[in-house]
C-alpha cells in the first residue's frame, strides 16, 4: 500500500498534529519529510496536551515507528529535549521506536544568531520567523556547507567542518549582522553530548523506509507549515524555506514518487497565519479578536498571536492542485459558532478585477481583495457532534459549501482539539 501525504493547505497550523495522531492509530509508521522545530503540532489526548517540535504524531501511539527523513533540519538539543520529555510520560519506550535520518541537516547555534539578528535587522519589514535558525540552516544545506546528523560521529571531520563554519559565520555576524561571536569550544562541548544522546536513534531512514513499504507496512509522511508559506508557491518572500506540498514528501522522506498515494489536505474552517506577509482575508476588527480568542489562536512554537479571518477557497483550491489533495480534513468548525452570517472568500479581484487564482507576485499579494459570498451561521456548540447528522443544518450546508469551493471531498471535520471530537465522513485513509 503506498504512503499517505499530510499537508497543510492555508498557511499553517491548521491542525495537523491532531489529524495525523488520529490516523496514526491505523498507521505503523509516522515520517516527517521537511521543516524543524519551527513546526509545532499540538495533540490532545484524554485531556492531556502535547505539542512537538520535531517528533512525529505518530508517537502517543506506543510501537508506532516515528521517523524524521532526510529532508528535514534538526535542532539537536530541542530534539533531545523533546525525546526527554515524552519519555519522562512513558512515550519512546524503546529506541528501534524513533528514528533520524543520518542524512538530515544540523541547526546550529550560529543559524539561530543569523535568523534573529536578520529579522532584527528587517525592521517593520520582517518576515516574522519563528526564529529557530530554519532558513540559515537551509542555506548552509544548499551552500554544501552545512553539517548533518551522520557527520557527529565523525569526530574529525565534525570538529573541522565545525571550524570552518564557525570561523565564517563569526565573521558575517560581527561585520555583516553587529551580532557577537560565538565561541567554538562551546558549541564542540554541546554537540559532542548530543552525539551520544542521538546515536541510538540514527539510521539511513530512507532504505528502512522503502522496505517498510515493501513489507506492507502503512506509511504517513506528516506535513509541516503549509501551501502558503511553501518557499516556491507560497507568499515569497514571507515564507519558510522548505517545500511544503505534497512533491516534496518524496524526496524528503527517501521514497520514490510512486511510492506516494493518497494526499489528504488539512483545512481550518477559518483562516490564520503568524508573523507578517499577505493575508487577503484578515479581520483586523473585533470579530478577528474573538476568533483568536474562540479558537485558542495562538502559536504552538512561539505563543506569539495568530493572525485570524474568514476562510479563504482560493487558497484551499490552490493547495489541493498543487498537492494533488484528494480528501479534506476541515478542522475548528466549532470555532465558528455564534458567528451569522460567515463569509467565505470565493476569488481575489486586482486592479478591479476578478482574478482565477492567487497571484505570483509579491507586488500583486499586497494588492488583491478578496471577493466574499455571505452565508448563514449556527448557534449551537458541536463539540459533542459525533456524526454530520448531528450538526446543525447551517454548519452542515457550510461544510458543503466549502467542499464544493476546494475542489476536494471533505472525508473528516474535526469539531474540537481531543482526538474523539472527530466525525468520519467516508474513507479517509
Ligand atoms: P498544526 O501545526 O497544523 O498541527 O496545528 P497547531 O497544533 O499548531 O494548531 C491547531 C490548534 O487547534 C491546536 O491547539 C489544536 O489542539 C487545536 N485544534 C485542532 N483541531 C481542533 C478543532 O477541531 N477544534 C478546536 N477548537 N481546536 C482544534
Ligand atoms: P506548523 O507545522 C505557522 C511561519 C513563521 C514565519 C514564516 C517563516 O505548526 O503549521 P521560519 O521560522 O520557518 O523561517 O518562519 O513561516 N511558520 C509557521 N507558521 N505554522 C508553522 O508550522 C510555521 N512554521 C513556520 O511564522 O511567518
Ligand atoms: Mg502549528
Amino acid at each position: 500500500m503506498p504512503a499517505t501525504v499530510i499537508v497543510g493547505t492555508q498557511w499553517g497550523d491548521e491542525g495537523k498534529g491532531k489529524v495525523v495522531d488520529l490516523l496514526a492509530a491505523d498507521a505503523d509508521v509516522v515520517v516527517r519529510f521537511h521543516g524543524g522545530n519551527n513546526a509545532g503540532h499540538t495533540l490532545v489526548v484524554n485531556g492531556e496536551k502535547t505539542v512537538l517540535n520535531l517528533v512525529p504524531a505518530g508517537v502517543l501511539h506506543p510501537g508506532r515507528i516515528c521517523v524524521l527523513g532526510p529532508g528535514v533540519v534538526i535542532d539537536p538539543e530541542v530534539l533531545v529535549g523533546e525525546i526527554e520529555g515524552l519519555r519522562a510520560r512513558g512515550y519512546l519506550a524503546e529506541d528501534r521506536w524513533f528514528r533520524i535520518s543520518a542524512q538530515a541537516h544540523l541547526i546550529m547555534p550560529y543559524h539561530r544568531a543569523i535568523d534573529r539578528a536578520r529579522e532584527r535587522l528587517r525592521g517593520a519589514g520582517s518576515i516574522g520567523t519563528t526564529g529557530r535558525g530554519i532558513g540559515p540552516a537551509y542555506e548552509d544545506k544548499m551552500a554544501r556547507s552545512g553539517i548533518r546528523v551522520g557527520d557527529l560521529f565523525d569526530e574529525v571531520g565534525f570538529r573541522a567542518a565545525l571550524e570552518r563554519n564557525v570561523r565564517e559565520k563569526n565573521a558575517y555576524l560581527q561585520a555583516l549582522l553587529g551580532e557577537a561571536p560565538l565561541a567554538f569550544d562551546a558549541i564542540l562541548e554541546r554537540y559532542t553530548t548530543y552525539r551520544e544522546r542521538l546515536r541510538g536513534f540514527v539510521a539511513d531512514t530512507g532504505a528502512e523506509l522503502r522496505a517498510a513499504l515493501a513489507a506492507g507496512r502503512r506509511v504517513l509522511l506528516e506535513g509541516a507549515q503549509g501551501m502558503m508559506l511553501d518557499v516556491d508557491h507560497g507568499t515569497y518572500p514571507f515564507v519558510t524555506s522548505s517545500t511544503c506540498v505534497s512533491g516534496a514528501a518524496a524526496a524528503g522522506a527517501g521514497l520514490p514518487p510512486r511510492a506516494l498515494g493518497a494526499v489528504v489536505g488539512i483545512a481550518k474552517a477559518y483562516t490564520t497565519r503568524v508573523g507578517g506577509g499577505p493575508f487577503p482575508t484578515e479581520l483586523t476588527d473585533a470579530l478577528g479578536e474573538r476568533l483568536r480568542a474562540d479558537g485558542d489562536e495562538y502559536g504552538a512554537t512561539t505563543g506569539r498571536p495568530r493572525r485570524c479571518g474568514w476562510f479563504d477557497a482560493v487558497v484551499v483550491r490552490q493547495a489541493v492542485e498543487l498537492s494533488g489533495v484528494d480528501r479534506i480534513a476541515l478542522t475548528k468548525l466549532d470555532v465558528l459558532t455564534g458567528i451569522d452570517p460567515l463569509r467565505i472568500c470565493t476569488g481575489y479581484e486586482l486592479g478591479g478585477r476578478r482574478i482565477d487564482g492567487p497571484p505570483t507576485t509579491e507586488r500583486a499579494w499586497e494588492q488583491v481583495t478578496p471577493r466574499y459570498e455571505e452565508v448563514p451561521g449556527w448557534r449551537e456548540p458541536l463539540g459533542g457532534a459525533r456524526a454530520l447528522d448531528e450538526l446543525p443544518l447551517n454548519a452542515r450546508r457550510y461544510v458543503e459549501r466549502l467542499e464544493s469551493l476546494s475542489g476536494a471531498p471533505i472525508r473528516l471535520v474535526s469539531v474540537g482539539a481531543q482526538r474523539d471530537q472527530t466525525i468520519r465522513r467516508g474513507e479517509i485513509l
